[in-house]
């Protein structure tokens, strides 16, 4: 055992590794506050250009400070040409979460900022991932279907873009601001797992690449991003609702869990689930087809029942439950969901990179080094004699 106490085998759970600036959670009354202001409020009044600038640069911007940043990122939007080349010589079915975390480095190659170590440099290069994240994702949609990626356009903004990038044609404005909104939601979130693999990857002083990289990674799992999918493929497997009982039964009886239900933090249902569920229904209505919105919200009312007559505890929905709804609704593909919502969260990860580097709350942020509690019962009390390979 070494010196550290206290041991956490919990994921740290309730343990606050770190001060930041940039967001907070309040599990309990179910509260989202991005740089003071509630998550609400912005999805209502604001656009997701306004929360990159929110979230990097700590104050809403002015007019003409939000048509400079949408300016950076229609030019950043414009891949080089090393990334599609790189994508092409992928296999077609490459999972497309790591074909994300494999391209993020790539981009650095392209900036001539990475070696500075100034707040500004680091701004721009957050810029530039977050405007070739969304030309990434889109150009792989279309590369592993056979077809050439569209090109963005200037007069489109960030969630117009991203929709027209991925089917080539013009997206209905309805359409857009939904998506503007799912983008808003998902930006910033504390120190979950993905923030916090990008703030432990910075702590080394790794460029922000090579820490958004990571990230995508952590994300990728799917007590995490991959929530989303797999609640879709949740409702897929349940079909219809005289099926619902019979599905949780079943899981909750195995121990499995209903994916989209629960959180590590929220002990009232997520503040965002709350936006996304209308929203899920209203595209829904728009597309013709409202099957899996209902159906999710049947199903979230029989597993709440379900899981308090069983655990005799409550559980809630959290962001992925409706998100993947929402999504379908869309058009947008089920193994998308996840590089969508990495797409978003993008700008919170290079904002707690930027904080991290550049320790803009206090104190200073140092390497993050944990201990860990080694159970050494190999060879009784001593070490281990170690036997030459010959004579094993
Ligand atoms: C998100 C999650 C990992 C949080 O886990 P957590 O903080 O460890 O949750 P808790 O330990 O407080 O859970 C308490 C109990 O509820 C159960 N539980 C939690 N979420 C559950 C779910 N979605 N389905 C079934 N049971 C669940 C746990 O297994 C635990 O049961 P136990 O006491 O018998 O062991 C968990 O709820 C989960 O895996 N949810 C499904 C995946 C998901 O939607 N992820 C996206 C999160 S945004």
């Amino acid at each position: 055992m070494n010196e550290c106490t206290p041991i956490l085998d919990t994921g740290l759970r309730g343990a606050s590794v770190a001060s930041t600036r940039i967001s907070d959670v309040n599990g309990k009354l179910g509260k989202l506050i991005y740089r003071g202001y509630l998550v609400a409020d912005l999805a209502q009044k604001s656009s997701y250009e306004e929360i990159i600038f929110l979230l990097l640069r700590e104050r809403l911007p002015q007019k003409d400070e939000l048509a400079e940043l949408r300016a950076e990122l229609n030019e950043k939007r414009k891949l080089p040409r090393e990334i599609f080349a790189a994508m092409e010589a992928l296999p077609r079915d490459t999972p497309p979460m790591d074909v994300l975390q494999a391209m993020v480095p790539l981009l650095a190659h392209g900036d001539a900022h990475i070696k500075e170590r100034e707040l500004e440099s680091s701004m721009k290069s957050a810029v530039n991932i977050i405007a070739g994240l969304c030309s990434i994702t889109t150009a792989w949609e279309r590369i592993r279907n056979g077809k050439d990626p569209v090109m963005p356009r200037d007069d489109l903004g960030h969630a117009g873009n991203f929709l027209y990038m991925l089917k080539g044609r013009d997206p209905l404005p309805e359409m857009v601001n939904f998506f503007d909104t799912a983008l808003i939601l998902h930006a910033e979130h504390s120190f979950n797992a993905s923030t916090f693999t990008a703030r432990q990857v910075a702590s080394t002083r790794a460029h922000i690449y090579a820490a958004i990289s990571a990230a995508i990674g952590s994300l990728s799992g799917e007590l995490h991003g991959g929530a989303n999918v797999r609640v879709m493929e949740m409702l897929k497997e349940i079909g219809s609702s005289d099926m619902i009982d019979e599905y949780i039964e079943k899981r909750l009886e195995s121990g499995g869990l209903i994916m989209g239900l629960g959180h590590a933090v929220y002990q009232v249902d997520d503040p965002r689930a709350l936006i996304l569920a209308p929203m899920s229904e209203r595209v829904g209505k728009i597309t013709g087809d409202t099957k899996w919105y209902e159906l999710s919200s049947e199903v979230e009312k029989r597993a709440k029942q379900a899981f308090k007559a069983r655990k005799k505890m409550d559980i809630f929905v959290n962001v992925d439950f409706y998100s993947a709804s929402l999504f379908y609704a869309m058009g947008i593909p089920m193994d998308l969901f996840s590089p969508v919502f990495a797409v978003s969260r993008v700008c919170g990860w290079a904002a707690h990179v930027i904080e991290e580097q550049f320790a803009l709350a206090a104190p200073k942020p140092a390497l993050y080094r944990p201990g860990a509690s080694y159970i050494g019962e190999y060879c009784g009390p001593d070490e281990c004699v170690f036997v030459p390979f010959d004579e094993r």
